[in-house]
């Protein structure tokens, strides 16, 4: 810890919080390439969550990045800070009592353990979103791997930057073959029964 800092002992525990909200908080993280529909399956899953009646909130790669990680490139250091302070925004929303759901590449296997063992392993739902990099490559909704091909944008992951496949993800999606829906409710039936009060 920090030299003369002394943490506080508040009125409100994070206790209090889950009496309030009636939920457990979790943490579902999303990990897999640029591409692979981690956004898309994550943005359904907050979706049905939130229809469902759960307080939740989505952090999302693209927009960490334009925001309180503008700073940060995409080298190894980098990514290691935007997944370490993301890792610290969730614990903080955790004991604000929500289900968060984050979608980011985390192609590290150290950084999403450091993550889980941040905020206790068994908040942490590890959702694998697995797609073949040739795929990714032909969707190319942004048209990123073109220009990591041609060199215009370096350390691009699966290109010329490592993604390590998790080794026990809670739930593994197959984005390419199965449907959208299948994904969202799969994710769902996985979380669903954990995020009651009493389980
Ligand atoms: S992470 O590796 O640090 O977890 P993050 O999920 O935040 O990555 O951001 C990934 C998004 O940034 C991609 O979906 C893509 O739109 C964009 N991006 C820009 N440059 C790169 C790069 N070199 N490698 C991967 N994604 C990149």
């Amino acid at each position: 810890m920090g030299k003369n800092i002394h943490p506080n002992v508040f009125k409100i525990s994070a206790k209090d919080r889950v009496s309030r909200l009636e939920q457990m908080p979790k943490l579902i993280w999303f990990t897999g390439l640029s591409g692979s529909g981690k956004s898309t399956i994550a943005n359904g899953v907050e979706a049905r969550l939130f229809e469902m009646g759960y307080a939740t909130y989505l952090l999302d790669g693209d927009n960490v990045r334009t925001g309180l990680n503008k700073d940060l490139g995409f080298s190894n250091e980098g990514r290691i800070e935007n997944i370490r302070r993301i890792g610290e925004v969730a614990k903080l929303m955790l004991d604000a009592g929500l289900v968060v759901i984050t979608s980011f590449i985390s192609p590290f296997v150290k950084e999403r353990k450091m993550v889980a063992e941040l905020i206790g392993e068994e908040k942490f739902i590890e959702v694998f979103v697995d797609c073949p990099l040739e795929i990714c490559e032909k969707r190319d909704v942004k048209g990123l791997y073109q220009k990591a091909r041609e060199g215009i944008i370096k350390n691009f992951t699966g290109i010329d930057s490592p993604y390590e496949v998790p080794n026990n993800p809670e739930v593994h999606i197959h984005s390419d073959t199965e449907e959208l829906e299948v994904s969202i409710s799969r994710v769902i039936k996985a979380v669903g029964p954990r995020l009651k009060i009493n389980s």
